[in-house]
């Protein structure tokens, strides 16, 4: 098939949520533990991180270590933990104009860990192309819950009313405040489900999944994911007549 620019071809969804699943079937899949499935998906975060940014997306939104995965057995966690601290790159990061968030529970990780991607956050706060997110400690429940909270908090400080609760104070309280909601949510390795990731967010997120480990998920099905996207059309409860006036 001939090499078709998507990015300007049509429009780039701005914002792009992945759930990267697969990494310990392909291990198993090659004969190998499960953390070598792992590092395999950093060499796919690589391509697809580039990719995302040269096709003009500003988020890209990714599920690296959710709340459930704390329960994984104590070598897979570490060797997770592990990735975190040395596989991020300050260069590509650099190179790209790249900035770097963390939404999750992050005062659950590892010190070690906490402060390298401090400093990754700090080092590219000023940079202005595309913004990766990193879930970290991250689910949905969890997020919502604090959110309760801390409404709840100002109704009894007598700072919020009742009656002023709307959907944009909830999102206001949410971890993803400072982006707008997935356009586009891709799932890889074959299951079908949300998984505890971007509940409320993904209210009127397209959805893509496909059958492909994370491992091998590179440019030509990023590319095909896109598409699928373009090809869509988005309502947001309204008629077709409606959206195409
Ligand atoms: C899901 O596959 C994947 C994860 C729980 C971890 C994702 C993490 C990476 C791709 C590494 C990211 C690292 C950095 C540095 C950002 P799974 O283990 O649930 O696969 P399975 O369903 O086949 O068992």
């Amino acid at each position: 098939m001939p090499h078709t620019d998507l990015s300007v071809s049509k429009h780039i969804p701005a914002h792009v949520a992945i759930i990267m699943d697969g990494n310990g079937r392909w291990a198993k899949e090659h004969g190998k533990p499960r953390t070598e499935g792992h590092k395999e998906g950093v060499e796919a975060l690589r391509v697809i991180v580039e990719e995302a940014a040269r096709m003009g997306v500003k988020y890209l939104t990714l599920y690296t270590f959710s709340t459930e995965n704390w329960k994984r057995p104590h070598e897979e966690v570490s060797a997770l933990m592990e990735l975190l601290l040395n596989s991020i790159e300050e260069d590509l990061l650099q190179k790209n104009n790249l900035k770097l968030q963390i939404i999750g529970e992050k005062a659950k990780l590892p010190t070690a860990v906490q402060q390298a991607l401090q400093h990754l956050m700090d080092t590219t706060n000023a940079n202005t192309g595309m913004c990766i997110v990193l879930a970290l400690s991250y689910s949905s429940r969890w997020e919502l819950t604090e959110a309760v909270r801390q409404i709840a908090q100002q109704v009894q400080e007598g700072i919020l009313s009742v009656d002023d609760i709307s959907s944009a104070t909830v999102a206001a309280h949410l971890s993803t405040n400072f982006m707008p909601d997935p356009d586009l949510l891709i799932r890889t390795g074959a299951e079908k489900r949300l998984s505890n990731y971007l509940l409320w967010q993904c209210a009127y997120t397209e959805l893509y999944f496909c059958d492909t480990y994370w491992p091998d998920f590179r440019k030509d099905e990023f590319h095909r994911a896109i598409e699928d996207y373009q090809r869509r059309e988005r309502r947001f409860g309204k008629t077709s007549e409606q959206v195409n006036d």
